[in-house]
Parts: C-alpha cells; structure tokens; sequence
C-alpha cells in the first residue's frame, strides 16, 4: 500500500459520562471517523490522497472532535459529521477548512 500525502488522526478516545472534561467520542467521534472513511473511499481519495485513522487522546478535549492532520501539523476541532464533505473536498483539492482550524488560543486551552 503506498504511503498517503495526508493521515487524518481522529481521536476516539472516551471518558466517563461523568467527567467534566467530556471526551471526542461522547461528541460524536466515531460517527466522524467512520463518516470520513467512507467519503474519501466513494470519493477514489482513500488509497492515494488520505488515510484516515483512529487515535487515543490528542489532548485538545475541549476543541472535541479533534483531528490531527500530518504532514500539514494542524488540528481541526469542534467537528461534527456535518462537516466531513468540506474537509473530504478541500483534501481533494488541497486546501484546508479554515472556519476548523484550531487557532494559538484554542491550542492553549487543550
Ligand atoms: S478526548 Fe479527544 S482530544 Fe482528548
């Protein structure tokens, strides 16, 4: 299997109901995952542009769901489902989703 331009880690980690620091899989996270998958596979993206993994805790849990994108070294946060056709699209023409994209500030809060 040749080596992706992009791995997308998307953390699955989770909590209990009960801890405040709530966890990305509480928020939707493996929706996320298994939704990016299937769209960058329907997409012909999968094999050559993208793999998508899972990941243990990032630790940007109050910027959940958060998804770790090398070789670029940036994180996207607060994503839903909702928003994996634009990330699928600006992977397809390289570009990243800006409104996602976890600011300075953000990075600091973790
Ligand atoms: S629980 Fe997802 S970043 Fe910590």
């Amino acid at each position: 299997m040749p080596q992706r331009q992009r791995y997308l880690f998307v953390c699955i980690n989770r909590r209990a109901e009960d801890n405040p620091k709530g966890s990305c899989t509480a928020r939707g996270s493996e929706e996320v995952h298994r939704a990016l998958k299937e769209q960058l596979a329907a997409r012909g993206l999968a094999k050559v542009e993208a793999r998508v993994c899972t990941s243990s805790c990032l630790d940007q849990c109050s910027s959940g769901v958060t998804i770790l994108v090398e070789p670029d070294h940036f994180f996207y946060g607060r994503v839903t489902v909702s928003d994996v056709p634009e990330i699928v699209e600006g992977i397809a023409n390289d570009r990243r989703v800006e409104r996602l994209v976890l600011t300075a500030e953000d990075l600091e809060k973790g």
